[in-house]
């Protein structure tokens, strides 16, 4: 059984991902490692240890100490707190990508890497409805930067030293467990808190701002099926476009009357609204279906009634 281990086991991504692949491969088998503490059921649910990816000496030790076989690297800034420090967040990033790579490189037992990438390596010259996996990539933050950059990295491993390395272009990601952070779709999980604490919300985007989603259950299955599948049946080798379902804020909202019929929505943008409207409104997967079936089984309707239920339990 091979072990793994996810680093930034305690965000949005790795606090779900983890509690999967625990399922799955066994407790003793899944290592989660973040910079700081992770939920509870995290950390008592199997291996934890706080380590930080920046550091390449510790994070060496850690894998061949632990024989890890497969990593997934989940540590980020996201766009919009990139904004704020441009510089600490590409170092961030593209540090913390090097130091996987160089890992994977080097240690024989590594033999999988998952890196997400993200629709942020996108930008307004990309045609935004439908956008094809292979198209214009010239993005506008320093996160589609630092994305884009490690896209052609992880590429770079795979053609010169034969890392297996495989990623996903994640689009804004839907949950309930743990809220997003610094996020430009980060609107459409909060908007679930503030409905049910106070009936009202803020909105950072404009209401006919049109974004690419996925609920969190339909991206877990996506990343695990991506990582077991044959090498053999890959043929993209820097990430690979998900879809799932198309929204703006103002179809969210009519969609959480349903349950909330007196939910108000005020609509003032910040910052976030020229980043959002640089990305696609919908993407084409159809490399990820043919080649590893990529399906997605939540729409707005479906995912609007478990995140009301589940955040409702969670703030009681
Ligand atoms: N959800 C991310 C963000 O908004 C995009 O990958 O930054």
């Amino acid at each position: 059984m091979d072990n793994i281990m996810v680093i930034g086991a305690a965000g949005q991504i790795g606090s779900e991902l983890v509690t999967e692949l625990r399922k799955i491969y066994g407790s003793d088998h899944v290592f989660a490692t973040d910079i700081k503490q992770a939920p509870p059921d995290i950390m008592q649910g199997g291996p934890f240890q706080v380590l930080d990816v920046m550091d390449d000496k510790q994070l060496i030790h850690f894998i061949i100490r632990n024989k890890i076989n497969q990593i997934y690297h989940l540590a980020a800034v996201l766009s919009g707190n990139a904004e704020k420090l441009p510089t600490q967040a590409w170092r961030i990033n593209m540090d913390s990508l090097m130091n996987i790579l160089e890992v994977a490189k080097m240690v024989e037992e590594v033999k999988k890497v998952f890196w997400p990438s993200s629709i942020a390596v996108f930008g307004p010259s990309t045609p935004r409805n439908h956008t094809p996996q292979l198209t214009i990539r010239e993005p506008i933050t320093v996160y589609g930067i630092s994305k884009l950059a490690g896209e052609q990295w992880c590429d770079y491993y795979f053609q010169r030293f034969g890392v297996d390395v495989r990623s996903l272009r994640y689009p804004g990601l839907i949950s309930y467990k743990t809220e997003a952070g610094g996020g430009t779709t980060d609107y459409a999980v909060e908007i679930f808190y503030d409905a049910i604490r106070h009936g009202s919300y803020e909105c950072f985007l404009a209401k006919d701002t049109a974004l690419p989603f996925l609920f969190m259950p339909d991206a877990i299955r996506a990343t695990i099926q991506l990582m077991e599948s044959e090498r053999s049946r890959l043929s993209v080798h820097s990430s690979y476009n998900i879809g799932g379902m198309s929204f703006t804020p103002a179809k969210l909202h009519r969609e959480i009357k349903k349950h909330i019929p007196n939910l108000s929505i005020r609509y003032k943008h910040d910052f976030r609204q020229a980043i959002a409207d640089s990305w696609p409104q919908s993407v084409d997967d159809s490399f990820a279906r043919a080649d590893w079936g990529f399906e997605q089984s939540y729409d707005l309707e479906k995912m609007t009634g478990i995140m009301l239920k589940e955040i409702q339990k969670k703030l009681k």
